[in-house]
């Protein structure tokens, strides 16, 4: 279990005694954090532009930043992992990089469930960019369950054929906190029969895991992802970096992204030809966020040692490898802990007769976020109720747009409080009895 009681006190926002409770939007950052930030600003430096100590200081705890990330979602090396601003811009990263592949016939299969992040690019793709080069691409949406919140895999099936060459999916869904069967749809994907242009047969799958890394153990050669995206500002680190996960052998043959500085090859520019980095820096063109890469990576360090041992620090600040092993039991400890949170804002929230809950009824296969709609009440009034009240919430459609207009809500949106380690269930409690009292007043 996580000993919340010992690492409350190192996150200022819960100290000042706010009921920190939309956390799937962001979480709050530790004081270990700022500390090193202030640390940090002593050898500041920009990454290899420079000749320095502080610029070689700073460049190596950069690199060795990507080796922390890589070895967090058990990715073979550093040359997986590519850093952007956020997930929204790792997820257009792999449409603008796979763009000139598609070919006319084509499809790309995603969910109604999706964050607009893991839908508008792919509209975007086949609406805006190759239908105006006159090639035909669809995008296909799966249906999922109204009443559980569980992904339609027959339907997503029917939809996947020899066309498709991508599936885009969410590892777990920022309204209705499922999680989804990641095994199960890769198992689909590589059915599909789409002959890549590296002449492999079958539709990549990218995982959307903005809601699902900060909070379960992902192994991504165990799931046998192609792409996974996720951003650090929903598990401690301040905002500003996101990560893209790629296979192996899939960036050596993508087009870059970004072009410009530090994504070429030492001097190897002219007007004829222009060579590419080795990876990942082909990916890293221009000055990338160095600060918020390196507190990035010892965000993940700090989030292994409040699970495993809070107060004693056996990875953050060092250059320890991370064993696969703790990460597992410090991930499933954490998954174990939110499970308990949800469980119990479950049963508080289901004794309100008006409230009609989102996704699945049990807390085995969902994330710590609950969403929900009262009769006589609108999601934002109740978000505006439960603020005078000191709890914080959201209200809006959460940019699950596509499944708020599934439920066929006028307005699309709903209320959604969430959990993260630092909680407690005394906060559940304040949270969900504050939505009984503001659901109460009529
Ligand atoms: C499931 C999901 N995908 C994508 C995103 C987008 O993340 P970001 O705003 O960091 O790009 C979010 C953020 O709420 C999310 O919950």
């Amino acid at each position: 279990m996580i000993k919340t009681n010992k690492i409350r006190k190192y996150f200022p926002a819960v100290k000042s005694g706010r009921m920190v409770s939309n956390n799937a939007a962001s979480t709050q950052v530790p004081i270990q954090l700022v500390k090193l930030l202030k640390k940090l600003i002593v050898q500041y430096d920009n990454v290899h532009r420079g000749q320095s100590r502080a610029s070689m200081l700073t460049t190596a705890k950069f690199e060795a930043s990507y080796d922390t990330i890589a070895q967090f979602i058990g990715a073979p090396s550093r040359e997986n992992i590519i850093l952007y601003r956020n997930t929204t811009e790792a997820i257009n990263s792999v449409m603008y990089s796979l763009m000139t592949e598609f070919k006319d016939g084509d499809n790309i299969v995603t969910t109604f469930m999706e964050h607009n992040s893991n839908y508008v690019p792919w509209y975007g793709l086949c609406k805006d960019i190759l239908s105006k080069f006159g090639i035909k691409v669809e995008c296909w949406l799966a249906k999922f369950n109204q009443k559980t919140g569980e992904l339609d895999l027959v339907h997503l099936k029917s939809l996947v054929d020899k066309r498709t060459k991508l599936i885009c999916c969410t590892g777990a869904s920022n309204f209705l906190g499922t999680k989804t069967p990641i095994k199960k749809i890769r198992e689909i994907a590589n059915l599909s029969g789409y002959v890549q242009p590296t002449g492999e047969k079958k539709s990549y799958l990218l995982i959307d895991g903005a809601q699902l890394v900060p909070n379960k153990f992902i192994d991504v050669k165990e799931l046998d992802v192609d792409f996974l995206a996720w951003s650090f500002h929903k598990m401690m680190a301040p905002f500003g970096v996101g990560v893209l996960y790629a296979r192996e052998g899939l960036l050596e043959k993508m087009r870059p992204f970004l072009y410009g500085g530090d994504m070429i090859a030492e001097g190897k520019v002219s007007p004829e030809k222009v060579e590419y980095n080795v990876l990942p820096w082909k990916f890293t063109a221009g000055t990338p966020n160095i600060l918020g890469t390196i507190l990035s990576a010892e965000a993940i360090r700090l989030l292994m040692d409040f699970s495993l041992n809070p107060g004693q620090y056996k990875y953050f600040m060092t250059d320890k490898k991370l064993e696969s092993s703790d990460v597992k039991r410090a991930m499933e400890n954490i998954e174990d802990h939110e499970k308990i949170l949800i469980e119990e804002a479950l049963k508080i929230l289901d004794e309100i007769q008006t409230l009609k809950i989102y996704g699945p009824k049990n807390s085995e296969n969902r994330t710590p976020l609950i969403s929900f709609n009262c009769a006589n009440k609108s999601p934002f009034e109740i978000a505006e109720g439960l603020d005078k009240l000191g709890v914080e919430s959201r209200a809006g459609c959460h940019c699950a747009t596509l499944a708020h207009h599934y439920y066929k809500l006028d307005p699309p949106a709903s209320c959604r409080l969430s959990f993260y380690i630092y909680n407690n269930i005394n906060d559940v409690r304040r949270a969900c009895l504050a939505v009984k009292k503001v659901c109460s007043v009529k």
